[in-house]
């Protein structure tokens, strides 16, 4: 196939960061990257395979043209420029979540629902979903798919780098005023200062209590796994971990499950790493991810009080398997099924 014309709008952020170390090793033939962000960062130089690239502003660039565009810089810029991007014949792979719940747009993990992107979306934009929820179904897969599933709980522990990396910055600065034992410095990517503390609350909270990161969770689950009535429901917490989310999973079954059925399932899964023996491989931990590319699966164990309920703890790193690369996978698929780069 021929070199593509590759954008990445958010390149100088924690995603667009990630995205492009992972495009340069990755086996996309580029003709031309091209790296927007804003004008703060206009004129920084970027390193890729035998390139220098120059950041450029977004809002000077002329022409639109490229085959991809990836949007990595939050919700009010997708939804500007997804469109426009898309108008002008690239295929857009959003990472926001302005999209992520229309109707006419796909939401795709690669690993679960690849059968959806067989031919160009027809609004030319495929989203890419929220981080917790790529672990999550990517772990639940196997499971939905061979057992009926009665509900599922979820609370998860979601790093500092979810919010990007202001998140970052936040953490490691007020963690180390804490240690100084100087004021704390105000909170301003997260409710109340993260440092030494956990919070109960990602995303704005609902008139019903609920917060958005939670009814993304289940909503985005219920479309990838094409399981519209599936009963989800989760408490989502920021914890103070730089990077990495975990996620404590209930799954309760119609019948009643076998622990060895459950771990024969999860071991034959591409992409998820089990430690199928709590006590002899040990159980993942986000600070300690050998294989970052990989879900992992742990603390593995049918509920002592009800046969029909599991427990998984399920780790990932979310900057890579919970956004750029499951973006770059997504344009991988779109070139393998001739969606993009054939014109
Ligand atoms: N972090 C995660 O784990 C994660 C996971 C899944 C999805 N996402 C989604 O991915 C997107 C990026 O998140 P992130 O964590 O990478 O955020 P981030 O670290 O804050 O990076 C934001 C990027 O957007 C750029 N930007 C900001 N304002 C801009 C403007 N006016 N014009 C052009 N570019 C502008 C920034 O450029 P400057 O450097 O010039 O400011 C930076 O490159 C968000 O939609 C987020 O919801 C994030």
């Amino acid at each position: 196939m021929r070199a593509l014309n590759i954008s990445i709008v958010g390149a100088t952020g924690a995603v667009g960061a990630e995205l492009i170390r992972l495009l340069e090793v990755s086996r996309i033939p580029v003709n031309r990257l091209r790296l927007l962000a804003s004008h703060n960062s206009a004129g920084r130089q970027v390193r890729f395979r035998d390139q220098i690239c120059f950041v450029e502003a977004l809002d000077q660039i002329g022409d639109l043209e490229t085959d991809i565009a990836f949007l990595c810089a939050g919700s009010a810029l997708s939804a500007e420029w997804g469109p426009r991007f898309a108008a002008q014949g690239a295929l857009v792979i959003d990472n926001s979540s302005t999209f992520r719940m229309n109707p006419d747009v796909l939401l795709v993990v690669p690993q679960v629902n690849p059968s959806v992107l067989s031919d160009r979306p027809r609004r030319g934009i495929v989203a890419n979903p929220n981080c917790s929820t790529i672990q999550l179904v990517r772990a639940l897969r196997p499971l939905a798919t061979a057992l009926d599933v009665y509900q599922i709980i979820v609370t998860t522990y979601q790093a500092a780098s979810g919010v990007g990396r202001m998140g970052i910055d936040e953490l490691r600065n007020g963690t180390r005023a804490a240690l100084e034992g100087s004021p704390a410095p105000p909170a301003a990517r997260f409710p109340v200062p993260l440092p030494f503390n956990v919070i109960p609350q990602v995303g704005d909270i609902d008139s019903e209590g609920v917060t958005l990161e939670e009814l993304k969770l289940a909503q985005e689950a219920r479309k990838i796994l094409a399981m519209p009535d599936l009963r989800l429901t989760s408490t989502c917490v920021r914890v103070p971990v730089e990077n990495g989310h975990s996620e404590a999973v209930y799954i309760e079954f119609e019948k009643p499950v076998r622990l060895e059925q459950i771990h024969e399932l999860l071991a034959k899964e591409a992409g998820v790493r089990l430690y199928a023996d709590g006590i002899r491989d040990g159980y993942p931990t986000p600070r300690f991810l050998a294989n970052p590319e990989d879900v992992h699966v742990g603390r593995v164990r049918v509920n002592p009080e009800n046969p029909r309920g599991l427990w998984l703890w399920v780790v990932a790193d979310n900057l890579q398997v919970g956004a750029a690369l499951n973006a770059l996978l997504i344009a991988q698929l779109a070139i393998a099924n001739s969606v993009i780069g054939e014109k």
